[in-house]
């Protein structure tokens, strides 16, 4: 066992077994035992936050529009749920406050902004509403100025700049290196990385950013053996579609 705890964060929420970003895979991942979820979040034309991945409401939901142009209203009579299976026939795009609502005492919610600082004011009431603990809520994006703005706005909440890895295809190196991450948190004020697994996360990369003072999180693991190699170096969590059945699977982590 590791001696640092390693959170597992359901991805989409529970979304190997039920569709993602719907209430039904974020009241099974609390069933599984999930630590946390992780959502992907827009702002809709009429200023509502909802949880949905891509820009279009199409792979998901069936209909192509764009939720930044979409209302509410619009995207409520879509069904998220049946191209994962009939039996989740019904399931609807979620707004933030009944996603929020579900997070139970102890447990954590890792919020993407998919969108723009213009999620901002309305990110803001949603979260005062909600009753979580500051410390229940972390803010994630690929975008830079989304990360120093929730800083701006929520200092209290972590943030964490979420990162791919890409390689030089004539040196081979890969970028962005630990050093050039941790200039990138400093600047944008985040606290800590949330990366897509690689095997350029080893110790010494784990080391770089520990004697920075920064976080750790990775994404997306499915894989025990992955999931075991990243436990032992003590990242702080790891985002699975399959947090239940990982978990059984490291026993004593
Ligand atoms: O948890 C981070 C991860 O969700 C980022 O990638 O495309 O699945 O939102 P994506
Ligand atoms: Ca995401």
């Amino acid at each position: 066992m590791n001696k640092h705890t390693t959170a597992f964060i359901a991805h989409r929420g529970a979304s190997h077994d039920a569709p993602e970003n719907t209430m039904a895979a974020f009241n099974l991942a609390w069933q599984q035992d999930a630590d946390g979820i992780e959502g992907d979040f827009r702002l809709t034309k009429d200023g509502v936050i909802v949880c949905v991945h891509d820009a279009s409401a199409k792979r998901t939901a069936g209909l192509d529009i764009n939720i930044a142009e979409a209302s509410l209203a619009e995207l409520r009579r879509l069904d998220a749920g049946c191209w994962k299976g009939d039996q989740w026939r019904g399931a609807g795009i979620p707004v933030i406050d009944e996603v929020l609502e579900s997070v139970p005492a102890g447990k954590r919610i890792f919020i993407e902004i998919k969108c723009g600082v213009e999620i901002f004011p309305a990110l803001n009431k949603a979260l005062a509403g909600s009753g979580l603990d500051c410390g229940q809520v972390a803010i994630i994006a690929f975008d830079t100025a989304v990360i120093i703005e929730a800083k701006k706005k929520f200092p209290r909440i972590k943030t964490f700049w979420l990162t791919n890895f890409t390689e030089d295809k004539n040196t081979g190196a890969v970028k962005p290196s630990p050093d050039e991450i941790v200039a990138m948190l400093e600047k944008t004020g985040a606290d800590g990385v949330d990366c897509r697994e690689h095997a350029v996360v080893d110790q010494q990369f784990v080391q770089i950013l520990r004697k920075a003072h920064k976080e750790i999180h990775i994404w997306t693991v499915d894989n025990v053996s992955a999931a075991r190699r990243l436990l032992d170096m003590g990242v702080d969590s790891l985002t699975t579609n399959r947090a239940g059945w990982l978990k059984q699977q490291i026993p004593g982590r």
